[in-house]
């Protein structure tokens, strides 16, 4: 229905600034998000009232949103590739190392901490904004000059769709997601313990102390992992599953049922009676609790807590390129790779 484009108030570090655009459909729902990582840094959805409540996590300022990944496209590729390195066709590419022995979320200036340009904005009934960044040749130790585009469309049925489209001029690997931190209270400084979660997998990615694959996938059914069916988030984040013990939370990659476009998972909050469903191509989704404290200021100013967010991550399994049995392929020079998520908001 509307497209407002303006500058997010704030400069990062270096003094530069980000464009922000606010896209609003008819039923009020709106996203506001920065050309700063493509970044969402505010989502209005009703709750059972149709009081408008804001859905995600986020900063007042840039230089905050330059320490994290909160409400950001992610990429090259999203989660872990293992000793930071890979190989294609016989030529072994070397990462930094920004976590631990491991590469994290493209390095440390993946897409999350990079300036897009906006190049296309839809103002129709259904409005969008589509973000681009050209990615050099060898940027973070990745091979191929990339054309990387996003696409934010609100539809009239309250869903936030992202549709990825990605080109590159060498054989390359690319695993984009969203971050967001999802609180579906509206409240922030609340943890998600009052949320029930529903995921589509019988099998997770079973990872070493580093959350780094073993290559095993392992059963979820019966076990603190196992979201099958709806389940209060409250009653199994404490769980003596050795994942949620090592991890203080969830922070681990479901495989989810199906192929193609798919409804995978289901984030509800029974008060607000908000209910968010998600849908992608992606075989995967990490779940990631937020598990910190004190990890930063929310944008009304009140501290972040514990278990503050929940975020839905849909991707390639981690460490995909280095897992011969985990489904990936590489992106190929002339081919264009084309991937869709969907978060659409209902209520009870
Ligand atoms: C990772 C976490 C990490 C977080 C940072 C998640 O995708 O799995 O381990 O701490 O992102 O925002």
């Amino acid at each position: 229905m509307s497209v407002i484009k303006s500058v997010f108030p704030t400069t990062l570090k270096d003094g530069r600034t980000s464009d922000l655009v606010t896209l609003k459909n008819k039923n009020g729902m709106t996203l506001e998000a920065i050309t700063y990582g493509c970044r969402v840094t505010k989502l209005l959805v009703p709750d059972k009232n149709g009081k408008l409540g804001d859905v995600i996590l986020g900063h007042k300022t840039l230089a905050e949103y330059q320490k994290d990944y909160q409400g950001a496209i992610v990429g090259r590729i999203g989660n872990r590739i293992a000793n930071a390195e890979f190989s294609i066709a016989g030529t072994t590419y070397k990462l930094a190392k920004n976590n631990g022995e491991n590469s994290l979320h493209g390095g440390p200036t993946g897409f999350s901490h990079q300036i897009f340009d906006i190049t296309e904005i839809n103002d129709s009934e259904e409005p969008s904004v589509t973000f681009s960044y050209f990615s050099e040749d060898g940027h973070e130790g990745f091979p191929g000059n990339m054309t990387f585009n996003v696409t934010y469309k609100l539809t009239n049925d309250n869903e936030w769709k992202i549709k990825y489209e990605i080109k590159s001029d060498k054989e390359t690997i690319v695993n984009p997601t969203q971050h967001a931190y999802f609180n579906l209270s509206g409240l922030h400084n609340q943890n998600v313990h009052d949320h029930y979660l529903r995921i589509d997998a019988e099998e997770f990615t079973v990872s070493d102390e580093k959350l780094i694959p073993t290559g095993e996938l392992a059963k979820t059914l019966n076990t603190d992992l196992d979201f099958t069916a709806e389940r209060l988030i409250g009653d199994c984040i404490a769980g003596n599953h050795q994942h949620l013990k090592s991890c203080n939370g969830y922070d681990i990659n479901f495989c989810v049922k199906g192929n193609g476009l798919r409804e995978i998972a289901e984030l509800s909050h029974p008060d607000s009676g908000r209910r968010m469903k998600v849908y992608t191509d992606m075989p995967g989704v990490q779940l990631y609790t937020f598990n910190q404290d004190k990890a930063g200021i929310n944008k009304d100013g009140s501290e972040m807590v514990m278990h503050g967010a929940a975020c839905l991550e849909t991707q390639f399994y981690p460490n995909s390129v280095n897992t011969p049995s985990f489904p990936f392929e590489t992106l190929k020079p002339n081919e264009t790779f084309i991937s869709e998520t969907i978060y659409k908001f209902i209520t009870d």
